[in-house]
């Protein structure tokens, strides 16, 4: 049985991304500095699957630290050798991910996102693990005037943060280019992740304010408090933004599939959007969530956010072909499972 590595393990699509790691037979060990998250979210793990007779608590190791420290990283992939289960592979998670924070604190990304995992990959090559599936984002296309972005769209990052993602894109991209080495890379980028988990145990819990819209929708309609929708002027149907919202255990089960098939190459690197192809407005989603959930969603219309992009929805022809994954879990079912979460977990994973 295969022992991956999961960086930011604890956090939202990392969770989600555990819980598919153990239901598929891997072992885990999770690295995460809680900085935006809680261990609790790996109790729950264990909780839903107790919840179907499985034991699976001694697969999940848990370590707290920073991947901006080496010696860290390096004990644990040790450890895993003493143990005589040493590390096969690695999903690297853990970062910072707030766009607005990182125009703020730029200095924090690079050191988080790009020298955390220029440690990490460091560490890895010392320790002959060399297996990896990375977070990018789709915020890597920037502003483009293609309808669907397919992955050779150039890149064009707006933000710090953006720009970091893609700073750890190539660094993956020139440590492949050592023609002695065997990595094995792929490069994901996430379109619009929303939803929980359906037992309603594992969800998004930000210990920051969120900024993305589906936590804010969840909010506003749990508070009855009246969210702003960021222009009506944009060129679509209905005025408002676009967006490819996909849900998180059918991300989290795109990380499965791409590690399978990196464990099935000799070497490899590889850049993949993980989207559903399907573009749906912020009104959509929001008339979706009342409709689904029989629940008022309060907002007013307000001037366009700084930076937004109209219209961002994945290609994900090459994802599909090359790793035998398809997004099965509708819009319905995302508004659904995020709210069924919030009402099982009003304070998130506070007890
Ligand atoms: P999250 O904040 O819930 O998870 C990130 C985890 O990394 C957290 O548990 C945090 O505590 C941990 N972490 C942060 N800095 C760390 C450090 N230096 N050392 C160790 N742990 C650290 O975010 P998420 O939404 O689950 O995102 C996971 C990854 O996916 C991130 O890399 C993010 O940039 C990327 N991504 C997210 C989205 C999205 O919409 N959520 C979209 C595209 C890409
Ligand atoms: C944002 C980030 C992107 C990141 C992605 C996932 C920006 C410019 N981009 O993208 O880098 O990868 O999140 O974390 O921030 N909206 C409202 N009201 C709100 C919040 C959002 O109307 O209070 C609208 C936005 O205008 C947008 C849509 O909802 O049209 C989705 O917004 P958001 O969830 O922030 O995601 P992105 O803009 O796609």
């Amino acid at each position: 049985m295969k022992n991956i590595l999961v960086t930011g393990g604890s956090g939202f699509i990392g969770s989600h991304t555990c819980y598919a790691l153990l239901a598929e037979g891997y072992e885990i060990t999770v690295l995460d500095s809680l900085a935006n998250s809680s261990k609790r979210s790996l109790d729950q793990i264990i909780k839903i699957f107790k919840s179907q007779d499985l034991d699976f608590s001694n697969k999940l190791r848990f370590f707290e630290g920073d991947i901006r420290n080496k010696d860290f990283i390096n004990s644990i992939f040790k450890k895993a050798v003493e143990e005589k289960k040493p590390i096969d592979g690695v999903i690297h998670f853990a970062g910072l991910k707030a766009v607005a924070e990182s125009v703020l604190k730029p200095l924090s990304y690079w050191d988080n996102n790009v020298f955390g995992s220029y440690n990490l990959i460091s560490c890895m090559k010392e320790n002959n693990c060399k297996t990896i599936v990375f977070s990018s984002s789709a915020t890597v296309y920037g502003i483009s005037s293609e309808s669907l972005l397919i992955e050779n769209t150039p890149l064009n990052p707006i933000n710090p943060y953006g720009s970091t993602k893609l700073a750890v894109e190539n660094l993956l991209n020139d440590v492949n280019q050592d023609v002695n080495e065997n990595w094995k890379i792929a490069i994901l980028r996430y379109f619009n992740p929303i939803g929980a988990h359906n037992s309603g145990l594992l969800g998004e819990n930000p210990l920051q304010k969120p900024n993305n819209i589906f936590p804010i929708i969840i909010n506003a309609a749990y508070k009855k408090e009246k969210l702003k929708v960021f222009g009506n002027d944009w060129p679509t149907n209905d005025g408002t933004c676009i967006r490819d919202y996909i849900h998180v255990m059918d991300l989290a089960e795109g990380h499965i599939k791409a590690l399978n098939h990196l464990f099935t190459q000799k070497k490899q690197l590889i850049h993949l959007n993980i989207g559903t192809g399907l573009g749906h407005s912020v009104l959509d989603l929001i008339k979706t969530f009342e409709t689904v959930n029989e629940v008022k969603v309060p907002f007013q219309i307000c001037s366009r956010r700084d930076g937004d992009v109209c219209k961002l929805v994945a290609n994900n022809s090459k994802a599909k072909e090359i790793l035998n994954w398809n997004p099965i879990r509708s819009l319905h079912e995302m508004c659904k499972d995020g709210w069924q979460w919030k009402l099982m977990n009003p304070k998130g994973y506070i007890l």
